[in-house]
């Protein structure tokens, strides 16, 4: 171990502990708008901790399904079970069993695939179980409608992992059917953050908004203090939605 860093964990053992907060883009096709929309997500919540100090310090990192894939789900044993990576029978389990550790949070970003979220996330998230277990969780889906669908399900199902989620999601709707053309096929989508300095018209401006609102309380979640200004006292005006039925 390099000893410059074992002295400075010993000089200040009371430092707080950098979380870690995964962005996970949760689309693995080649050619498509998980990146570009994550990273609209990205500079959203980077926006928001600029705004907002904690006294906790956090940080984001993109985790990118497609750089981690895993086979159809091909462990002998149930994960709910295993309570160590070393617990697992194949390397690329116990590779996303130490990825996944290393996160306090997570913020999904998932497109709608016909009414349901993508089958490669269903099948990372079954791979694992007390890895997720009592992490906060937030949704961001997309797509002609927003995704509601695949929001709906997928809040549902980390809820079966035991995450302590939160009960709205923001779903970022295409505004149009060429917009939709765009990004089935991985073109730029010209996404910019909304920036009060710069006004003017920007898409899915107030959903960056919600997405503040909405990330202020996975931070309660995580660090278990409210945000003053953000949080549930925001949550009432906010369009982000635990109950919608659209397409
Ligand atoms: C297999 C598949 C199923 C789709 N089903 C839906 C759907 O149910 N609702 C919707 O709005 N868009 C649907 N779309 C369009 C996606 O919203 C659009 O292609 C988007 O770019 C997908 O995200 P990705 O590019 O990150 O994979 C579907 C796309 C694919 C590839």
């Amino acid at each position: 171990m390099d000893s410059t860093i074992g002295s400075l964990f010993r000089v200040f053992p009371s430092d707080p502990i950098m979380e870690q907060i995964g962005v996970i883009i949760c689309s693995q096709r080649p050619r498509r708008a998980g990146p570009q929309i994550a990273t609209f997500v990205l500079d959203t919540l980077k926006q928001y901790q600029a705004g907002h100090p904690s006294s906790r310090p956090y940080q984001f990192m993109l985790i990118d399904l497609a750089e981690h894939p895993l086979p159809m789900y091909d462990e002998p044993g149930i994960p709910s079970r295993i309570h160590s990576s070393a617990g697992y029978a194949h390397y690329h389990t116990r590779a996303w069993s130490d990825l996944i550790n290393s996160f306090a949070a997570f913020v999904f970003v998932t497109p709608q695939y016909n009414w349901g979220y993508p089958a490669g996330l269903k099948n990372a998230l079954d791979y694992l179980y007390h890895e997720w277990a009592g992490k906060p969780a937030m949704v961001v889906s997309y797509g002609g409608h927003g995704g509601h669908k695949a929001a709906m399900q997928l809040k549902q199902v980390l809820q079966g992992l035991h995450m302590k989620v939160v009960p709205h999601h923001v779903a970022l709707q295409f505004p149009d059917r060429e917009f939709m053309e765009r990004a089935s096929s991985g073109a730029d989508l010209g996404l910019r953050v909304f920036n009060e300095a710069e006004p003017g018209e920007r898409l899915w401006a107030q959903e960056g908004k919600d997405m503040h609102i909405v990330f202020a309380l996975l931070l309660e979640r995580l660090f278990g203090e409210a945000d003053e200004e953000f949080g549930l006292r925001n949550i009432e005006g906010c369009a982000c939605s635990d109950a919608q039925s659209h397409s």
